[in-house]
């Protein structure tokens, strides 16, 4: 017993240790000599050690280390999306302490004894993040007890000193608030159903972090997929470190000062968020089953009986045949392409769920096309050994596929063709982690190696990327099957750069008031790792939930990118309408408002697209120099223009928000406030407090059933002046179906408003993109006084000017 006590006090103390001190492990040597190329230095260490600094823009440069051996020749990873950076203007000095790159906005101070690198700002000198030890590494085998995988590499970190006052936002998917200082995390893809605030691993794994320290950001993004760590002075004030156990210590440095320029280069080194269809903005409903098609259509029936908007039904494993990927149940769904056309004439898309695992038959003689190919092809899995490595998920024991093999992903990608031939929509991919029921940990998948480029390697390094890959062989099989349509993917796993591929929702969460609190931090903290496209199971997944609670969780969700109300197999009913007609009239009022915002978040989508920065934002996005942004997560923003603050408890009625510097009108009453100040506001049931920036035009749309249902006309834009009198918008459009939006099929047009000696003047400018959506009539409505409702007014022309009086 004593000793079993003591075995677990060295492992937890273990564990702690590697959450909290890194100062044991050995030190990369000082500096001995150096060698420049056109874009990038190379420093060898007394020690043998390389480290590499190549600079790719301005303000992003990259670190690579190799611990007592040369820099490999071999640089890969699934995250990145160009390599192609042309040269930026750059220079190097040494003096004998220092060797100092600089380009026109960052210097990089590197000290060669002992080998410290420091970040500054080019201009000012000011330093963004430092060294606090040297770059280190597990020589000794310290951290071995307590690493996953021992044999698959050896423990690497780097330490930064951590400012009095930095905060830290990103780190994709954790179930944590939005300010992640003072806390640590690991990633290591999870299957983790009901997870609750504090849960670490989960589902995703996005090592990318933002640093914001006196209104001047940085970005660290550690392309690493190993199980690696991020300590942000959970319990130290000195340092906040990374690591990572095994492969390279390679991270890309990103200067700001603002954050959303920073979102824009990770976006362009990681890859930037092709547009969804315009119907993925639509109100999605699913639950986990339902079966069989009838049943289908009486959820859709009922939606359009009770008027309420609908664009997307989901099929969750039980369309399939015995769960086997890629057939569909004859009993259940017997004709899907009837199904799929009879729900498209009412407006209605169909995603299907399509897991990795795929049946291993029991019989020999049992013939399963998605099983015989791949194994014909070799295209699944193997442990080391060379045994097909057998997983149990949904289907029993299945097989998953070697998605680094590129004919795989491309046998896989093609494969969806039932799905598109029978009118499916979309595809949703679950259970990517990849979760195995033999052992949620990944230990049962250690010896399991993976192509990966010919390097052979296994689990340890192949774990977190699995679902970026899987995104892939399905977005590209989208992208050959129907090349004239978006794909449109949903993912619960994914690594770095799954924007590419996929949008994505927060998994298996409860019904319950403190999972709802953490849809904020969680959506604005995805946006703030590359992943504007999110949403949460409206309602919560697991559990009961009940008509108050969802209400004011589809008052979160109806501005999140992706709205889908989803339950468990054996979860109380949550359709809109389940809890009686109180809550759905006040469910109806939001999704009718969602649809109406269209125009709105689809232009705020256009930018997240193009520019990296989301849609959903948290405040400090937008109010960078405020501090009493740094840590508010119970508020939000859409773009730059709409503030909402949701009740996230029940029985409340009443709440404190707080506003911004500037004015702000409410939403519902055009009452104006004065920001930089908690204002407390009423929030009865049918009400979330929803502001507008002074300054903002909202552009708004007509009550749709779905999208497409008719064009989007008349659109109104919403005028909410500033003290000067002065407001601006934008308005995006194009296809809302097809890539060509890519190649310049698409129409922006930008408007400013100006305070005239009657009314107001609305200066209209020339029409950017080759989309001509043709002859649309807008309104205009002044909220502030005087009062001015101008309508039928065309756009179309080229710049102008549109009096309103
Ligand atoms: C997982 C998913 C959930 C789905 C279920 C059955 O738990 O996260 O959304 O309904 O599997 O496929």
């Amino acid at each position: 017993m004593t000793r079993l006590l003591i075995l677990i006090v060295i492992l937890a103390t273990a564990a702690t240790a590697l959450a909290q001190d890194i100062t044991s492990l050995e030190k990369i040597g000082p500096v001995t000599s150096l060698t420049k190329t056109t874009n990038s230095i190379t420093i060898t260490c007394n020690d043998a050690s390389q480290v590499q600094l190549t600079i790719l823009a301005p303000d992003l440069v990259r670190v690579r280390a190799s611990f007592t051996k040369p820099i490999p020749t071999k640089d890969h990873s699934w995250a990145i999306n160009k390599t192609d950076w042309p040269t930026p203007r750059w220079n190097l000095t040494e003096t004998p302490n220092q060797i100092t790159l600089t380009t026109d906005e960052l210097e990089v101070v590197i000290h060669r004894s002992p080998l410290l690198i420091d970040f500054r700002d080019a201009r000012t000198h000011q330093l963004l993040n430092a060294d606090e030890q040297p770059m280190s590494y597990d020589a000794k085998g310290l951290l071995a007890n307590i690493m996953f995988d021992p044999e698959a590499g050896m423990f690497v970190a780097a330490s930064k000193k951590l400012g009095f006052d930095e905060h830290f936002y990103g780190l994709g998917e954790k179930a944590a608030r939005l300010d992640k200082r003072r806390s640590a995390f690991s990633n290591w893809n999870s299957d983790t159903p009901g997870y609750s605030e504090g849960k670490d691993p989960i589902y995703q794994t996005i090592p990318f972090y933002i640093g914001l320290q006196h209104g001047i950001a940085y970005g660290i993004f550690f392309d690493n997929s190993f199980r690696s760590y991020f300590n942000f002075g959970q319990s130290s004030q000195q340092r906040a470190w990374f690591g990572a156990e095994g492969g390279e210590l390679n991270y890309y440095f990103f200067y700001g000062p603002s954050i959303k320029k920073i979102l824009g280069r990770y976006a362009d080194l990681t890859g930037h968020m092709p547009l969804p269809p315009l119907w993925a903005l639509g109100n999605q409903q699913s639950r986990w089953s339902y079966y069989p098609d009838t049943m289908v259509e009486e959820v859709v029936s009922e939606y359009r009986k009770r008027d309420l908007p609908l664009d997307v039904v989901y099929l969750d494993i039980d369309y399939m045949n015995g769960y086997r990927v890629f057939t569909f149940n004859k009993e259940r769904f017997p004709d899907p392409k009837a199904l799929t056309d009879k729900l498209a004439r009412q407006g209605v898309k169909v995603v299907t769920i399509v897991d990795p695992g795929i049946k291993h038959p029991q019989d020999k003689n049992e013939r399963y096309h998605a099983f015989d190919q791949g194994l014909e092809k070799n295209f699944f899995q193997h442990r080391r050994n060379g045994d097909l490595f057998v997983p149990r998920v949904w289907p029993g024991e299945s097989v998953f596929v070697d998605y680094t093999l590129p004919e795989a992903r491309q046998w896989w990608g093609d494969l969806h063709r039932v799905y598109t031939d029978n009118g499916i929509a979309g595809i949703w991919n679950d259970m990517n982690e990849p979760s195995d029921f033999v052992d949620q940990t990944g230990k049962n998948q250690l010896d399991v190696v993976s192509y990966d480029e010919g390097e052979k390697t296994t689990h340890a390094k192949n774990r977190n990327t699995f679902a970026l890959l899987m995104a892939r062989g399905t977005y590209e099989g989208l992208e050959r099957l129907r090349p004239d349509r978006r794909p449109y993917v949903i993912t619960r796993a994914a690594y770095a750069g799954i924007q590419r591929y996929a949008t994505m929702w927060t998994g298996d969460t409860n019904s319950t008031w403190d999972s709802l609190a953490l849809n904020i931090p969680m959506f604005t903290s995805l946006g703030l790792s590359g992943e504007p496209f999110v949403g949460s199971d409206v309602g919560g997944f697991i559990g009961r939930g009940n008509g108050e609670l969802l209400v004011r969780s589809y008052q979160i969700s109806f501005l999140a990118p992706f709205c889908r109300n989803h339950k468990q197999i054996d979860g109380y009913d949550q359709e809109p309408w389940r809890f009686g007609k109180y809550y759905e009239d006040i469910i109806r009022k939001y999704l009718k408002l969602r649809y109406a915002l269209l125009p709105y978040l689809y232009t705020t989508l256009e930018e997240a697209h193009r520019s990296g920065v989301p849609l959903f934002r948290p405040l400090l996005l937008n109010y960078q120099d405020d501090p009493s942004t740094y840590n508010l997560d119970d508020q939000f923003m859409v773009g730059d223009d709409l503030l909402v603050a949701p009740i996230l408890k029940p029985d409340v009625t009443r709440r404190l928000v707080y506003l911004p510097e500037g004015s702000w009108y409410d939403y519902w009453t055009d009452k104006k406030y004065t920001g930089g100040t908690m204002i407390n506001v009423d929030a009865p049931l049918d009400v979330v407090p929803m502001f507008v920036r002074a300054g903002a035009m909202i552009s708004v749309g007509p009550s749709l059933n779905y999208v497409g249902e008719r064009t989007q006309e008349p659109i109104t834009f919403n005028i909410y002046p500033n003290e000067k009198g002065e407001a601006t918008g934008t308005l995006y459009e194009d296809d809302g179906l097809s890539p060509a939006y890519k190649s310049g099929a698409f129409r922006r047009t930008k408007l400013n408003v100006r305070r005239a000696s009657r009314g107001f003047v609305v200066s209209v400018g020339a029409a950017e993109g080759a989309y001509n959506p043709g002859a649309r009539k807008f309104n205009f409505a002044v909220k502030s006084s005087p009062r001015i409702s101008v309508t039928g007014m065309t756009l179309d022309n080229g710049p102008h000017e549109i009096q309103l009086r």
